[in-house]
């Protein structure tokens, strides 16, 4: 097994999980209507569904809490947070959010008409729900590495910037409202971007005249692979290096419930004082008053010790440590996943490890329940049910090319144990892989299916 790095922090508050039966895991799923979403966290053993918002906060963290204050407008929590944001972030203006979708909604809302086109390297599911909810058409220009699980790239989430050129070229800048990347890329693998790739990308668009907005949610672990794999780096900290990603960019959104540490919130920055004065509109009509935005002080603070937290040397170092432990023992146990592992999760090739499942019976979704029903452990689909969709203008279905169940890990939560546990529940499905069947879908919405969608096994009606 490959080696474990000690977690830099001891625990001092706990919180009781068990491991219900098989029978009982059975019957959880059929009340689930086959989606892990359905469950309930109590019958879930290890929660692997998302390190969004699941994070452990931290001594100084939840002491920052106290100090919140709840006043309506101009709350010292906000002036705080503002401190940090300027020093990391560097964008004239910001509002902080509830969480990272509901700055996409007011960034997607105030730019995107319909028939626009918004690229990115992958957009997340939320990102390209809120566009596609205007009317406008998510676009991914990463480069091909990104397709194939088993080739090891430094930055296997860089943008395809001959890609990016030709679809600028060919759609025309101006039915391009706003140009996006996702660091790290949660949709293909959590992988990095590189520091030069973001140069490139932000001088396209600025080519252009397209505004470049930064899906920011994992930048503190997409800095330290920076730091890690990028000539030029390795003297800067990650604190130094996030401050140049920002500065190429003309805004971001953030989902701070990822590498702001903290259960809930997010932010939308930008540059362009117009477009600011729009967002603070949007702003109040939505979340609230632009010093809280649909949060409470305690929660700004929180995010703002959060922030500075996930930059640290020895967290970002144990962090990737522990994501690689459970990545490359997977491997070693004959699963293949996205290679190299990322920083906050670990994703399984389902086509690759259930080839006798046709990828529109949702062989993602079939490896995804059984990792439940074999060992309570709930990791989600990123595959066919989740970026699968109807062309708009060919009414033709759209299948992703990988079908991945990403198991996320939330920070400073599961220790070594765990993560063997966890190895030693997908050996064993990967051990009876061939016996393992379909499903389909039964119900689903139009947008964001995989979050409320129904299955039942494809056996059941023959
Ligand atoms: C890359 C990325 N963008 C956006 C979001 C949306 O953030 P939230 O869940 O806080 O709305 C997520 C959440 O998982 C994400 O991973």
């Amino acid at each position: 097994m490959s080696q474990y790095k000690p977690e830099p922090f001891r625990i001092k508050m706990v919180e009781p999980i068990r491991l219900i039966s098989r029978e009982e895991r059975k019957k959880a799923l059929v009340e689930a209507g086959f989606n892990v979403f359905g469950l309930r966290s109590e019958d879930v053993y290890i929660d692997l569904m998302t390190d969004s918002g699941t994070s452990a906060m931290s001594q100084a963290q939840w002491a920052a809490m106290m100090m919140g204050d709840e006043s309506y407008a101009g709350a010292r929590s906000y002036y705080r947070l503002k401190a940090v944001m300027d020093e990391i972030f560097g964008f004239k203006f910001f509002v902080p959010t509830h969480q990272g979708r509901a700055a996409e909604n007011i960034l997607a809302a105030l730019l995107v008409r319909p028939g626009q086109y918004v690229p990115s390297n992958m957009h997340f599911d939320t990102t390209e729900g809120n566009i596609r909810a205007r009317g406008g058409r998510p676009v991914n220009l990463i480069i091909d590495e990104a397709y194939d699980p088993a080739t090891r790239v430094d930055f296997k989430g860089n943008m395809d910037i001959a890609k990016l050129r030709n679809f600028i070229q060919e759609k025309g800048a101006d039915n391009i409202p706003l140009g996006m990347i996702t660091i790290t890329n949660n949709a293909g693998g959590g992988q990095p971007v590189s520091m030069e790739n973001l140069r490139q990308v932000a001088d396209t668009y600025r080519e252009f005249g397209i505004p470049f907005f930064i899906d920011a949610c994992r930048f503190a672990e997409n800095a330290y692979f920076i730091k890690l794999r990028e000539p030029g780096f390795e003297n800067d900290s990650p604190l130094e290096i996030a401050q140049k990603i920002f500065s190429l960019a003309d805004g971001a959104t953030m989902s701070a419930k990822k590498d702001g540490i903290v259960n809930i919130g997010g932010f939308l920055a930008l540059n362009d004082e117009t477009l600011f004065q729009s967002v603070r509109n949007e702003l109040i009509m939505r979340e609230g008053f632009p010093t809280y935005g649909g949060l409470a002080g305690r929660d700004l603070d929180a995010m703002a010790v959060g922030f500075k937290e996930a930059l640290e040397v020895p967290y970002l170092e144990y962090r990737l440590a522990q994501t690689a432990y459970l990545g490359e023992n997977l491997l070693e146990n004959g699963i293949q996943i996205i290679e190299p592992p990322g920083a906050h999760a670990i994703y399984l090739d389902a086509m690759k490890l259930l080839p006798q499942i046709p990828q529109k019976e949702l062989p993602g979704q079939a490896l995804s329940l059984a990792l439940y029903l074999e060992g309570g452990i709930r990791a989600v689909e990123l595959g066919t049910v989740a970026f699968g969709y109807v062309d708009p203008e060919t009414g033709k279905e759209i299948l992703p090319k990988l079908d991945l169940v990403r198991m996320a890990i939330p920070r400073r939560v599961y220790t070594q144990s765990h993560m063997d546990y966890v190895v030693e529940v997908a050996a064993r499905i990967a051990s009876q892989a061939e016996s393992m069947k379909g499903y389909r879908i039964v119900y689903q919405p139009k947008l964001l299916r995989h979050f409320t969608a129904r299955f039942e096994p494809v056996n059941e009606r023959g």
